[in-house]
């Protein structure tokens, strides 16, 4: 049986770790060709590398550099004439409150987790516009919306990224270019460990977190590629602008 994302090409952001690699191996099972792009893509362990696709074409350098993200699209355009989806994972967190930021940690976070959002949908838009469509998938945070400590440049971030997502929705939605968001809660991902890691007390902050989820457990990456997989593919025709949380309920009380 062909695979749900079967002649479609994906670009997925972050690749090389946590939510985005579970994406690629999931993605690359369903038949997408896949472009990998991560500031450390040779992490993307050896059996990501094979799927039902060609072999994924691999993109090392840092989202938030303009020059960097045209020539990375310029590399897929060779490669695979264009791509369909666009799954940006790549983000970080410097994990402080607003006294406690300095500037270069405020524009480190905001140009990675924003600017390489908006650098590779404007990449993405302009491929997607001349194959009649596509579907983009941006990835926010819970903590954008409720419940987030000591985090101000992330969460300025990640709410930033759920809004950009709703206005290039309306924006595009008439070429046939969908764009949504995910709302993952806490997954367990090397960024989660070493946010515990981090903590005054790593088991408390753990603890809290787990009890902070009405499902009673952290999430797992494979869930949120589930997530990406629904928007990335035709199951989810009807369906833009939205935020998809995949959050164990963290957002619902
Ligand atoms: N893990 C969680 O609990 C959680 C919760 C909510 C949202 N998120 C979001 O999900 C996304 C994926 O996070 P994860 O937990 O899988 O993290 P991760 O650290 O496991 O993976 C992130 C990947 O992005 C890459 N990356 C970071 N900055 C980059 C840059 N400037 N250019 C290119 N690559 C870069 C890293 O090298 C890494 O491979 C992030 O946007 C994160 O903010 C994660």
């Amino acid at each position: 049986m062909p695979g749900r994302l079967a002649g479609k090409v994906a670009v997925i952001t972050g690749g090389a770790s946590g939510i985005g690699l579970a994406s690629v191996r999931l993605f690359s099972r369903e038949g997408a060709d896949l472009a990998i792009v991560d500031r450390e893509v040779a992490k993307v362990p050896d059996t990501a590398r094979e799927g039902a696709g060609k072999a994924p074409l691999l993109l090392e350098g840092d989202v938030g550099d303009e020059a960097a993200v045209e020539r990375h699209a310029a590399a897929v355009d060779e490669r695979f004439g264009g791509f369909d989806i666009l799954l940006a994972c790549a983000g970080w967190s410097s994990r402080k409150g607003v006294p406690d930021t300095t500037l270069a940690e405020w524009e480190g976070v905001l140009n990675t987790n924003l600017t390489g959002s908006f650098l590779w949908s404007r990449a993405a838009i302009r491929t997607m516009r001349a194959r009649g469509g596509g579907a983009i998938i941006l990835i926010a945070s819970q903590l954008a919306f409720a419940g987030g400590r000591r985090n101000a440049a992330y969460l300025a971030s990640k709410g930033a990224v759920a809004s950009l997502a709703r206005s290039m929705a309306v924006d595009h939605a008439p070429e046939g270019i969908r764009v949504n968001t995910i709302v993952p809660g806490a997954i367990r991902t090397p960024l989660l460990e070493s946010g515990f890691r981090r903590a005054e007390d790593p088991a408390a902050a753990r603890a809290w977190s787990v009890s902070r989820h009405p499902l009673g457990r952290l999430g797992e990456p494979e869930e949120v590629a589930q997530a990406a997989l629904f928007l990335a593919s035709g199951e989810s025709s009807f369906t833009t602008g939205s935020c998809l949380m995949v959050d164990g309920g963290w957002l619902a009380g």
